[in-house]
């Protein structure tokens, strides 16, 4: 893959879903691109069809009960095309950050554990204790205080920001270059979510890894995001630059999640900001 080929690129992506109630298009012809370093977001209300977007990129919808049309290319792969290319991109060039840090866990087995076996995954030949020694480097990594003994912990052991942050550092034992995050914050207040944001930011700083980053929450967008994507039945309703999508929306709809945004105000402060650095998309 030669530099120039974007991690991610989409064209005309349609997702058709089999439910009960009938066929539903959950997206219609979606195209965008993700490239090296780059944070790539797709706003929109509930039912946009986000999630389905990510989900059929990285063919984790149910067999038989999705229809998917258009092309996506990971790392240069077709897996519309071909469905058999994503086994050997997923976890490798791409990872997921899923959604929910409370159920992507197993509480049976230690963090260690679960840890160890995602990095052994990645590399068969690793021993327990090469496993343990890069695990807790990456635990260090995403800012978990004492990683040696938490390594030892279990699930509830954690609150949702530090098992969010585990989570991301299972993530990132696959050494993506991709990194897909459905809603990685929702279920995090907010201090707690600007901190992983903030780690999101900075791993990306020093890592070059594309990021394709899901919310509903325009405040988060606008800090983090170098494109955006405002999505609406299925559809991008409007794209641009973080800066022109906040700066002067054109469609009322995002007008409307412009409004729907609480308190702009606490975004501009230096906590949740990366340091001397304004917000990412001014940047550019
Ligand atoms: N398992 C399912 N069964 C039936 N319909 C579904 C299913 N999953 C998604 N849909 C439908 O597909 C459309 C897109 O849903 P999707 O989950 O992609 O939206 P989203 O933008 O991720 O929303 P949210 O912000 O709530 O996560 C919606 O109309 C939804 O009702
Ligand atoms: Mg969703």
């Amino acid at each position: 893959m030669s530099p120039e080929t974007p991690l991610l690129d989409v064209e005309d992506l349609q997702i058709e879903l089999i439910t009960a109630r009938g066929v539903v298009r959950a997206v219609d012809g979606v195209s965008f691109t993700v490239g090296r370093g780059e944070t790539v977001t797709l706003i929109g209300e509930s039912g946009s069809g986000k999630s389905t977007t990510a989900m059929g990129v990285l063919r984790l919808l149910p067999k038989g009960l999705a229809v998917l049309s258009g092309s996506a290319r990971v790392a240069g792969h077709d897996v519309i095309a071909d469905p058999d290319a994503i086994r050997d991109v997923r976890g490798r060039t791409v990872s997921l950050i899923p959604q929910d840090p409370m159920t992507a866990l197993s509480p049976v087995h230690t963090i260690g554990r679960q840890l160890g076996d995602a990095l052994r995954l990645r590399n068969p030949g690793m021993s327990r204790a090469a496993a343990r020694e890069r695990g807790v480097e990456l635990l260090g990594q995403v800012h978990i205080p004492q990683p040696e003994t938490r390594w030892k912990a279990y699930p509830h052991q954690f609150s949702g920001g530090m098992l969010q942050r585990v989570l991301i550092a299972a993530a990132l034992a696959a050494e993506p270059e991709l990194l897909v995050a459905d809603e990685p914050t929702s279920a995090l207040d907010a201090t707690v979510q600007a901190g992983v944001l903030d780690l999101l930011m900075e791993l990306q700083e020093r890592t070059g890894i594309g990021m394709l980053l899901i919310t509903h929450d325009l405040g988060v967008a606008r800090v983090v995001s170098d494109r955006i994507h405002v999505m609406k039945a299925g559809r991008f309703v409007e794209s641009g630059t973080a800066e022109d999508i906040v700066a002067a929306p054109t469609e009322p709809y995002t007008r409307a999640l412009l409004a729907a945004v609480p308190a702009l105000g606490p975004w501009d402060g230096e906590a949740t900001q990366p340091q001397g650095e304004s917000s990412k998309g001014a940047a550019r």
